[in-house]
Parts: structure tokens; sequence; C-alpha cells
């Protein structure tokens, strides 16, 4: 369908689903960019992607993300993928063709990178190691970041070895596989610290890591961003370490995927990003 009258629906697809902010970010851009439309939170049950995925051309959606815990199932039943979404083994973002077949790309690592070099104009991947911390989608987009932009060496910590060992296996150099019990230790020398589990989000205890081998210089980054400041952030902000939140990574997958919706990019405001932050505060 083209033409001034038509209705954009997008939407997020997730279980749980409401606390997500994608609905009020998106919305803000179809006001920003003149769209006529709406963006809205799809409460998905696991079981039942499919059959929700396939309703959406009928309904006549022009696409949609897809969260927890859906990103890796999504791939599965996707038409067609890219190189970018089978590499990280995980969609992001899926884009509804006029024919009804879908497209399957990952914005996650776009976001992660867009936010960094956004709020640290300065860092740079290959200064230094990284330590990611986590084994599940997130981290997988996170490491797809680092190594595209020429990390040395990525030290993976997770609590399930064998998760850690399956990116390391897929990923190849310069992914380093450390025990869950030498994650204190693995800090040590990192230029890089990144929090991809969900330790530290609001209902779950804080990530237990000690930050005694933390370099000074190290950027540290929580992919969370509900809070805006996870307990890991705050006591690495303490030791003054320059730390980035989760939030920027969410904003920054946003224009990506409009490009592939609509082939425009929507600004990235510090007005949004107040809005966002303040919604976020106000729980
Ligand atoms: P996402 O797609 O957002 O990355 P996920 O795939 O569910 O979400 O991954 C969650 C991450 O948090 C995983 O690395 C998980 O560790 P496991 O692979 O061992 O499950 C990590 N995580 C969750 N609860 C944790 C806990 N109590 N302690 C340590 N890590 C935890």
């Amino acid at each position: 369908m083209s033409g001034s009258d038509q209705f954009h629906l997008l939407g997020v697809i997730g279980w749980p689903v409401m606390h997500s902010r994608s609905p009020l970010m998106h919305n803000y851009w179809m006001e920003q960019q003149g769209l006529t439309g709406t963006y809205i939170p799809l409460a998905i049950k696991p079981g039942t992607l499919e059959d929700a995925l396939r309703g959406m051309h009928p309904l006549r959606f022009s696409g949609c993300n897809v969260t927890i815990p859906h990103k890796m199932e999504a791939m599965e039943i996707v038409d067609e993928v890219n190189d970018v979404a089978r590499k990280i083994g995980a969609i992001s973002c899926i884009v509804i063709n006029e024919d009804g077949s879908l497209f399957g790309t990952n914005n996650d690592w776009l976001g992660f990178l867009g936010n960094l070099k956004h709020q640290q104009p300065d860092w740079r991947a290959d200064a230094g190691p990284a330590t990611v911390i986590g084994g599940g989608g997130g981290s997988r987009a996170v490491c797809y970041a680092l190594q595209h932009e020429g990390a040395p060496e990525i030290r993976l910590v997770n609590r399930t070895h064998e998760k850690a060992l399956a990116i390391a296996e897929e990923f190849g150099a310069p992914i380093k596989v450390i025990d869950w019990e030498e994650r204190h230790d693995a800090l040590e020398g990192a230029a890089t610290v990144v929090n991809t589990t969900s330790q530290g989000m609001v209902g779950e205890t804080a990530l237990d890591i000690k930050l005694d081998n933390l370099s000074a210089d190290a950027l540290v980054a929580d992919i969370i961003y509900t809070p805006l400041e996870t307990p890991f952030l705050a006591a690495a902000r303490e030791r003054g370490n320059a730390t980035v939140n989760g939030l920027g990574m969410l904003i920054h997958q946003g224009p990506p995927a409009w490009k592939r919706w609509f082939g425009l990019e929507p600004k990235v405001t510090d007005e949004l990003r107040d809005i966002m932050e303040k919604s976020i505060l106000n729980g």
C-alpha cells in the first residue's frame, strides 16, 4: 500500500513487553517524521510467535522489533535473514514485505556502537582487551560489535560456561572464554567492560563482581536501561570510571530500523533521551 492515506502500523514483540520504552521512542519519531501511524507493544506468549508473525501482513503491519524471549526463535521463522543476524545468532528487527514475506536483521550491535560513539567519542575498541559478562543474545550482539571494531581480545565470562564456549566457537578469535569464578580477575587491563546479563535490572539482584582490578581508564557499559544506573555502573562510576548505560543502545538501534522500514533516518535528539529518561525514572 502506498499513498498519504496509509496508517503505518509497527510494534515490538516480547513477553513480557509492557516495560518496553520502544513505543515511546518510535511514536516520538512518527511525529518528528510527520508519519501517520502508531507503534505498539505486542505481548506475544512463547509458543505463539509464528502465528503472530504470520498475522502481521494481513493486519498491514510494516514491520516490528523483536525482544526477549523471541529473538532466536524469530530467526527460524522469518523467510530471509541477513548475514549479520545469522552471525550474531538472533534477530531484533523484521521488515514485512509487500508479498507478505518476512526479512530479519539485527540492529542491536549498531545500537551498542552508536551509543558508545555518541556518549564517549574518544572510545576505541582497539585500545585494549574487552571483557564481556553474559552469554545471551545481548552478549552476542556486543561481541559482534567489539569484534567488528577491532577489539584485540574479548574476554567472555558467563555463568553457563557452554554458552560462552559456543559463542567463541562461532565467532572465533579474538573471543577467549574465562570461567565464571575468574570473572573478577578478567577485568584486569581491560579497556572496555560490558555487562550483558540481566543482573542489576529492576527486580533482579546486582551483578556479583569485584571491581578491585578494574583499570581507572576502562570504559564500563551496561546494556540494561531499567534502572538507568545499575549497581554495577554506580560502583564503577564511584571509582572514577567513565560509564554508559543501556538506554542509548535502545535509542541508537532505532534509526537503522527506520531505514529498513521507511528509508528514513529519524534524529536522536536530547529531547528524546530526556523524555525516555523521565519515563524510566517515573516507573
Ligand atoms: P538477552 O537476550 O537479553 O541477552 P538472555 O539470552 O536471557 O537475554 O541472557 C541473559 C544473560 O544473563 C545470560 O548470560 C545469563 O546467564 P546464563 O547463560 O548462565 O543463563 C545471565 N544471567 C541471568 N541470571 C543470572 C545470574 N543470576 N547470575 C549470572 N548471570 C545471570
